[in-house]
């Protein structure tokens, strides 16, 4: 199964709720850690109700989802992560909320050749290592969403990753949770948010514009050129507030206007409709 047997996982929501539900399936003891008790009880339900979703769909068996959730521990202790041996950060796309975790991770965690991950969808993976004082075991775990669905991790070494951390991560998403990796380099959006991004920013615009409905924008692209779903309720799955701060970290690096985000998507940030976790995005989930 390889050298990790004990991961831990920072944030439980869409995405980290997500990654300890294919770590615990994959028969890894996981220890889950949220930012206060309420966050902490919807992390757990998410991950049980997509268990529960997988069983009732015939995936799983029921014993195989209660074992699952055995391996589970949801907690709102960071120093639960002691003893991991692999730690993957899902809290939100925040520099400053993430260099503080890394930082305090860094503390935390005895073995010196544990690696601590970064879920993040565009920040650099060399700013947040260098909170560290282990910046050579410090690597980019990009997963996507719905991470029990989409088969894709990217692996991401920044300059001051040491080669085995990335093979050890490597081998991590692909032999343990059977994902497979594209490599990219440590450039805001990697390979795929620097592609989905602008197209989905174009989509707002396009909306903001008058040119045409959601409704009509997302069956284009759905009807059109069999997308599985369209770029408005794909932003609504991702997260407003998350396409946002990616939009913002990928215009800081490049300065190019695709990556601006729009005054509509700002708007609605402002305004709390975060899309399908908020019940309200560009269509109402209420
Ligand atoms: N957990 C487990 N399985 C799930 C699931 C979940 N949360 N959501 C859906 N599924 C499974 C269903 O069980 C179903 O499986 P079967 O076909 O075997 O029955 C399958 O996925 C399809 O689900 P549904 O029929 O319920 O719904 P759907 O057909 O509308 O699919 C979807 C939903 C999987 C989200 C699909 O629309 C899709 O793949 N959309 C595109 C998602 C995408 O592009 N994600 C990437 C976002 S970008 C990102 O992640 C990076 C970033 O940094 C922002
Ligand atoms: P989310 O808003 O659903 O969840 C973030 C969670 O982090 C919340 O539950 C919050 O309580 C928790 N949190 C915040 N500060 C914390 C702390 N100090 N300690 C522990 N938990 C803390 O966001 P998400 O969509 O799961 O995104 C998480 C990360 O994954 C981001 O970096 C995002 O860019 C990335 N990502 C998101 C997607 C997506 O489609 N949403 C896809 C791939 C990667």
């Amino acid at each position: 199964m390889g050298d990790i047997t004990r991961i831990g996982v920072i944030g439980a929501g869409l995405m980290g709720s997500g990654i300890a539900e294919v770590t615990a399936k994959a028969g890894i003891d996981v220890v889950v850690v949220e930012a206060d008790a309420t966050a902490a009880d919807a992390g757990r339900t998410r991950i049980e109700k997509s268990l529960r979703r997988g069983v009732d769909k015939g995936k799983l068996s029921a014993e195989d989802a209660d074992a699952a959730l055995a391996r589970l521990t949801v907690t709102t202790e960071l120093d639960a992560c002691a003893d991991r041996e692999l730690v993957i950060e899902a809290v939100a796309e925040n520099e400053a909320v993430k260099l503080d975790v890394f930082g305090r991770l860094d503390s935390i965690v005895r073995d010196p050749d544990a690696i601590l991950a970064s879920n993040t969808s565009s920040l650099p993976i060399a700013r947040l290592a260098m909170a560290t004082r282990r910046p050579d075991r410090v690597v980019g775990l990009h997963f996507f969403n719905p991470v029990p669905v989409q088969k894709l991790v990217e692996v991401i070494p920044s300059l001051v990753t040491a080669d085995d951390t990335t093979a050890r991560a490597t081998a991590f998403a692909t032999d343990v949770l059977g994902k497979t990796v594209v490599r990219a380099a440590d450039r805001a959006g990697f390979v795929v948010n620097a592609l989905l991004i602008p197209y989905l920013l174009s989509a707002i615009r396009m909306l903001e514009a008058g040119h045409a409905s959601a409704e009509d924008i997302d069956n284009g692209m759905v009807l059109g050129c069999a997308h599985p779903m369209g770029p408005l309720r794909l932003a609504d799955l991702v997260g407003l507030d998350t396409t946002k701060a990616v939009a913002d970290s990928m215009y800081e690096e490049y300065k190019e206007p695709l990556y601006a985000a729009p005054p509509l998507l700002l708007r609605m940030v402002d305004a709390g409709h975060y899309g399908r976790k908020s019940g309200r995005g560009f269509y109402d989930y209420t």
